[in-house]
């Protein structure tokens, strides 16, 4: 199968293809989709083939209208979820919510009685959607285990000649997948960090907590995302928490005649003096432009295979900083850079 970049022009081919069961990726404000009509169960189904996802890990079902979730979420949750609703959608929020039974196949939601529903704030995927007139199921575009694209370029890469099209609308604005949030615990639960944060949500709902259950293999996961490895690449990934301490990493993996590369904010990057031959990735200037820049940088490297170490700094845990570590440590395998290692 040949894979086509569609534009804005191209919408109309991209429902069509939709449509017709095929998958088309999507661009949304956190990262791309690996689009099918929710409604279609064969279609569902490619979705994991072409990802090499388990398929006991649920689909969100992107909508472009809040309205579009109460012909498959359970009514007793509206007046509580209508209230994020009209805070945050369109954006990167998604909220599991109880569904009426028999409304969404069992391949959408992984068997659970819950699914996960968002309106993502990208103009031409909504239009896509209201074109097809039906919710789109949409995992992030990558191979399973690999870093979640950013750019059209990363699904080409990990999707091609595997799906129909993609929808490129250039980079996305957020870099990290959006904010997860369960409504059907007794106190509503954080899932999966992202761009919006606990304290904005508790703004609207009042007492919001975040999720510190760890995973068992063999237990079904709140959040079954959460169990499988993440975002890595084929480098060992190393946390760099404080910029004094780049230096000294740095001169210990040059004294072991280590391949590695370098990921940091320009001010870090320009302090270093590095020699010309290293592979540096800049993370901009600020928590939000690293976290746009996250996965695009893990990319780049995992392109080398020489490449054994990546530093990448690290940032304080609070509001984005929060989703960018999360996103980290799992490409970490949660390893960060000791003093005392000298
Ligand atoms: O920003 C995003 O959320 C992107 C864009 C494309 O919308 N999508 C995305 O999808 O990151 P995915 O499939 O990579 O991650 C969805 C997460 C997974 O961890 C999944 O297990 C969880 O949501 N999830 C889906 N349905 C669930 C449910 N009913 N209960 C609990 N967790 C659920
Ligand atoms: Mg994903």
């Amino acid at each position: 199968m040949k894979t086509e970049i569609f534009t804005r022009n191209d919408l109309t081919t991209a429902s069509e293809l939709l449509a017709n069961g095929q998958l088309v990726a999507f661009p949304t404000e956190t990262v791309y989709g690996l689009g099918a009509d929710a409604t279609n169960e064969l279609a569902v189904k490619q979705v994991y083939v072409a990802k090499g996802r388990p398929s006991d890990n649920p689909l969100i079902v992107h909508v472009n209208d809040p309205e579009m979730v109460w012909n498959y979420a359970d009514l007793n949750w509206r007046s509580l979820a209508q209230k994020l609703m009209q805070a945050f959608w369109p954006g990167p929020l998604t909220i599991i919510l109880p569904i009426q039974d028999q409304k969404l196949s069992t391949t959408v939601t992984g068997g659970l009685k819950t699914a996960a529903f968002r309106m993502p704030d990208n103009a031409l995927t909504l239009q896509l959607i209201t074109q097809l007139n039906r919710p789109l199921v949409g995992p992030s575009a990558n191979t399973s285990g690999k870093p979640s694209p950013t750019e059209a370029m990363h699904v080409y890469h990990d999707l091609n000649g595997k799906i129909a099209g993609i929808v490129d609308d250039g980079p996305t604005l957020v870099g990290l997948e959006s904010t997860v949030l369960d409504l059907t615990s007794s106190i509503p639960t954080i899932l999966r960090p992202g761009a919006l944060t606990r304290e904005q949500i508790q703004a609207v709902i009042g007492q919001v907590q975040d999720s510190h259950h760890q995973v068992q293999n063999d237990e079904i996961p709140k959040a079954p995302g959460m169990k499988y490895k993440h975002y890595a690449p084929n480098a060992q990934v190393v946390v760099i928490d404080r910029k004094e301490d780049f230096l000294t990493a740095i001169k210990q993996l040059q004294d072991k005649k280590t391949s590695f590369a370098v990921m940091a904010t320009d001010d870090v990057l320009n302090n270093l003096n590095l020699s010309s031959n290293l592979p540096t990735f800049s993370l901009g200037d600020s928590v939000v432009s690293a976290s746009k820049r996250l996965f695009a940088g893990l990319r780049r490297f995992d392109m080398d295979s020489s490449i054994e170490y990546i530093l990448a700094q690290g940032t304080s845990d609070l509001e984005l900083g929060k989703a960018y570590m999360n996103r980290l440590n799992k490409a970490a395998g949660q390893q960060h850079f000791k003093l005392e290692e000298q």
